[in-house]
């Protein structure tokens, strides 16, 4: 049984009892639905990845309600300290998530930090997420609320759709504003790397830390980054990118003037507003791929998305979206 939490007083006690017990809890960021779980605890972990489906033990997110309580579970020291209190200055609480080294007191666990010395840490926006996290008082270590592969979940209906029965509750805290993941930055390194685009943009980040290596640039010499798996944020129909026209029996996932021809048409944002696009992302892949498969369409077209913003997250989640996969994905 999954119980359906408002996100009143009582509803965030209960989620948040819940996760102390070593349950389940699925909860509202502003980016996307988080799979909740407390950190410090193997085995309730070990129940994400079985929950998720998620293949392999890859290392979670943890997440605090303040920079004070996340930076008690890293290492300080030197450039990457300086760096890590500039940003969350700046950006938390937000969309952005520090790969920083483990601290000495930390109690994030093992298996959710993939037996690596690092540790991913982040302070949330949202202020149902936060209460939640305050009551908890401990890491709470989460990926996005949906099996893996599948297109992470914008609002409470698409978590109890994709996890129903799997998880033990879900606290709605109504659709998520950002709509994509947070922006994922390696502070481990001489300079930081950008694991993930997300909610924060690169060109936010470049402007208070000077130069960022993308590793589409040197790929073969970094740890790969689960959240980098090719085929991800799959729907069921192929997804094509960069159309500049409708061939044949196409939905369209439109940015800005939609081409003509498609049976099917939605549209990430009519004025190619970037905001807008990123925050209807998700809900139009899920869209298109239930009603275009519904109405016996074969494939989904998407125009270009420029590459400045919110886009280099958009374009980054659409990529993977088209990429093939697996016959075997067990999701
Ligand atoms: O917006 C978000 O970040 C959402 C919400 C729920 O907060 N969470 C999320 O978590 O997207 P997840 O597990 O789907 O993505 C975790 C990402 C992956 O790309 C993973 O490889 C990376 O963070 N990551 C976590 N720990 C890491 C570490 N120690 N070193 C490098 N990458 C790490
Ligand atoms: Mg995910």
């Amino acid at each position: 049984m999954t119980e359906l939490l408002k996100a009143d007083t009582a509803g965030i006690s209960r989620a948040a009892d819940l996760l102390r017990q070593g349950k389940l809890v699925a909860f509202g960021t502003e980016t996307v639905y988080g799979l909740g779980a407390l950190a410090s605890s193997d085995t309730a972990v070990a129940r994400i990845f079985a929950a998720k489906g998620r293949p392999r033990f890859n290392p979670l997110i943890n997440h605090l309600p303040d920079a004070e309580s996340a930076f008690a579970q890293a290492d300080l020291s030197g450039r990457t300290g300086e760096m890590a209190r500039a940003l969350a200055e700046k950006f938390w609480p937000g969309p952005l998530t520090l790969v920083m080294p483990r601290g000495e007191n930390a109690t994030v666990s093992d298996l959710a930090a993939a037996g690596l010395p690092t540790l991913a840490l982040r302070v949330p926006r949202g202020k149902t997420a936060l209460a939640l996290l305050r009551e908890v008082g401990a890491p709470v270590a989460a990926p996005s609320a949906n099996r893996s592969g599948t297109v992470s979940p914008s609002d409470a209906f698409h978590v109890l759709r994709s996890l129903e029965g799997r998880i033990d509750a879900i606290l709605d805290s109504g659709p998520c504003s950002v709509g994509v993941e947070s922006t994922v930055l390696d502070l481990t390194r001489e300079t930081p790397v950008l694991l993930r685009p997300g909610g924060v943009t690169l060109e936010e980040l470049t402007a208070l830390c000077g130069t960022i290596h993308h590793p589409d640039d040197f790929a073969e010499i970094l740890p790969s980054s689960p959240g980098r798996l090719a085929s991800h944020y799959a729907p069921s129909l192929p997804v094509r990118l960069d159309a500049t026209s409708i061939e044949g029996n196409e939905a369209q996932l439109a940015f800005g003037k939609p081409l003509p021809g498609a049976a099917l048409t939605w549209n990430l944002s009519e004025s190619s507003n970037l905001e807008e696009a990123a925050a209807r992302l998700f809900a139009g892949l899920r869209f298109l791929d239930a009603e275009g498969a519904r109405r016996g369409l074969t494939r989904i077209a998407a125009q270009t998305v420029p590459r400045q913003g919110l886009g280099l997250a958009i374009r980054d989640r659409l990529r993977r979206a088209a990429e093939p996969r697996p016959p075997s994905d067990p999701s």
